[in-house]
C-alpha cells in the first residue's frame, strides 16, 4: 500500500465501542432489485457481497419500514416478519466479507409511489403541493405514532436478522426530513415542532435496541444539509439538527451530499464547504461520514485530509467494487472510473439499476459508446 493512503485503513472505534476496520463505507444505494414483495433477491445478494470486501461498514439500500412508505419498485422491505429470512441472508453476505452490516431504515412519506402503496394513499406531515408530485394527505396523529412504532419494529427485525446496526434515513427529502423541513411540515399540532418526529424515531429505535439487541448495535443517522425551496432547510436549521443529534444515543452521523466539497447555499458562509462547516459544528463529538463524487485514490485522500473520519463511496463502488481492495494492495492505478456499457457482467450491477444508469446519461460516469 502507498503510505499516502495508510490513514484510510486505520481502524475507528464508534461511541458504542464497536471498531470498524477501516474508514470506507459503502453508501446506501437503491438498486430496484428486491423481489416485488420486498423480500431480498439472489441478485441483490451477489451485488452487495461483491461490494463488501475491504469495506469497514456497508449500508444497504433504503428499506421501507411501513407499506405506506414504499418509494421505489424493487425496494427492500423491513416492514414484515416474513422479510426476516431474506434480510438474514443479506446481513450474512455482508458480514462474511468482514464488513459491518447496516440496514437503512426508510419511509418515503410524500415521495412514496401511489402504485406501490396500499390504496394509492400518499401520506406526509402536511398536505403541501409540490410541482410534479402527488399532493399528499396529512397524517392523523395516530398514524404518525404508528410510523414511529414501525421504525422500532423494523429495528427489531434488523436485530433478529443479524445486522450490526441501522441507519435512520433522515435525508433526501423522505419522511423524517419532511417533518424537520419548514417546507413540508406546516402542522399546527405538537408534530409541527419540527425536531419532534426525528427525535421520536431515534428514541423508538434506541428502545428497540435496548429490548432486543445489545449495546454494540450501531445506530447511525443520515441527513441532508439543505433544501432548494423557500421556506426550506438551510445550514442554520442543519446546525440546530446536528446540535440535537449529538445529544442522542447515536454512533455516527452521515451527511448526504452529491459533491463532497460542495459549498453552503444558505444559512452559513457561502464560501465555506458544507463538510468543513459540519465538522466544525460537530467538533469531534460524534464521527461523521462524508460522501459525494469521489472516484479516485486522490479524491478519497483529499477527502480524508479534510479531517472527516469516515468516507462513503456510492457510484464509484458501482463502477469498481474493488476500489478499496486495489488501494489496499497498492494497485490504485488499476481503479476503474467509468461504467463500460459493453461489459458483459454489467459490473455486477442488478439489471434494473443497470438499465437506469445507461438511460440517465451523466448520472454515473460512463464511457462513451
Ligand atoms: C443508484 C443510487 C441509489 C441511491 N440510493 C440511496 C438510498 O437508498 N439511500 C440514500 O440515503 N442515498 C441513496 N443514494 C445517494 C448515495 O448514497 C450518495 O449519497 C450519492 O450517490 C453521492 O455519493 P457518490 O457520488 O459516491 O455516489 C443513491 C445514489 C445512487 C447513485
Amino acid at each position: 500500500m502507498n503510505e499516502k493512503y495508510a490513514s484510510l485503513f486505520e481502524d475507528l472505534t464508534l461511541p458504542n465501542g464497536v471498531t470498524l476496520k477501516n474508514r470506507f463505507v459503502l453508501a446506501p444505494m437503491t438498486h430496484y432489485a428486491s423481489n416485488p414483495d420486498g423480500t431480498i433477491s439472489d441478485q441483490e445478494l451477489s451485488y452487495i457481497a461483491q461490494r463488501s470486501k475491504d469495506i469497514g461498514m456497508v449500508i444497504t439500500a433504503a428499506s421501507n419500514v411501513s407499506d405506506s412508505g414504499k418509494a421505489f419498485p424493487g425496494q427492500p422491505s423491513v416492514a414484515h416478519d416474513t422479510d426476516i429470512p431474506g434480510l438474514k441472508k443479506q446481513a450474512d453476505a455482508i458480514k462474511a466479507e468482514g464488513a459491518k452490516a447496516i440496514i437503512q431504515l426508510h419511509h418515503g412519506g410524500r415521495e412514496a409511489v401511489a402504485e406501490l402503496v396500499p390504496n394509492g394513499d400518499i401520506v406526509a406531515p402536511s398536505s403541501v403541493e409540490k410541482e410534479g408530485t402527488v399532493t399528499p394527505r396529512a397524517l392523523e396523529t395516530a398514524e404518525i405514532e404508528q410510523i414511529i412504532a414501525d421504525f422500532g419494529e423494523a429495528t427489531r427485525r434488523a436485530i433478529e436478522a443479524g445486522f450490526d446496526g441501522v441507519e435512520i434515513h433522515g435525508a433526501n427529502g423522505y419522511i423524517i426530513q419532511q417533518f424537520f423541513s419548514p417546507f413540508s411540515n406546516r402542522r399546527e399540532d405538537e408534530w409541527g415542532e419540527r425536531l419532534r418526529f426525528p427525535l421520536a424515531v431515534i428514541d423508538t429505535v434506541k428502545k428497540a435496541v435496548e429490548k432486543h439487541g445489545s449495546k454494540d448495535f450501531i445506530i447511525g443517522y443520515r441527513f441532508s444539509p439543505e433544501e432548494p425551496e423557500t421556506p426550506g432547510l438551510t445550514m442554520k436549521e442543519t446546525f440546530e439538527l446536528v446540535d440535537a443529534l449529538v445529544e442522542q444515543p447515536l454512533d455516527y452521523l452521515h451527511v448526504s451530499l452529491m459533491d463532497f466539497h460542495s459549498k453552503a447555499r444558505r444559512g452559513a458562509d457561502t464560501n465555506a464547504k458544507r463538510i468543513d462547516l459540519l465538522q466544525e459544528r460537530i467538533n469531534g463529538r460524534i464521527p461523521l461520514i462524508g460522501v459525494g463524487s469521489l472516484y479516485s485514490a486522490e479524491d478519497v485522500s483529499a477527502a480524508k485530509a479534510t479531517g472527516v473520519p469516515l468516507i462513503a463511496l456510492g457510484r464509484e463502488m458501482l463502477i469498481d467494487p474493488e476500489f478499496a481492495t486495489k488501494l489496499k494492495e497498492g494497485r490504485e492505478d488499476e481503479i476503474i472510473r467509468l461504467i463500460d456499457p459493453a461489459r458483459e457482467d454489467h459490473h455486477g450491477i442488478p439489471e434494473q439499476l443497470w438499465k437506469i444508469i445507461l438511460q440517465m446519461k451523466g448520472w454515473v460516469p460512463t464511457k462513451a459508446e
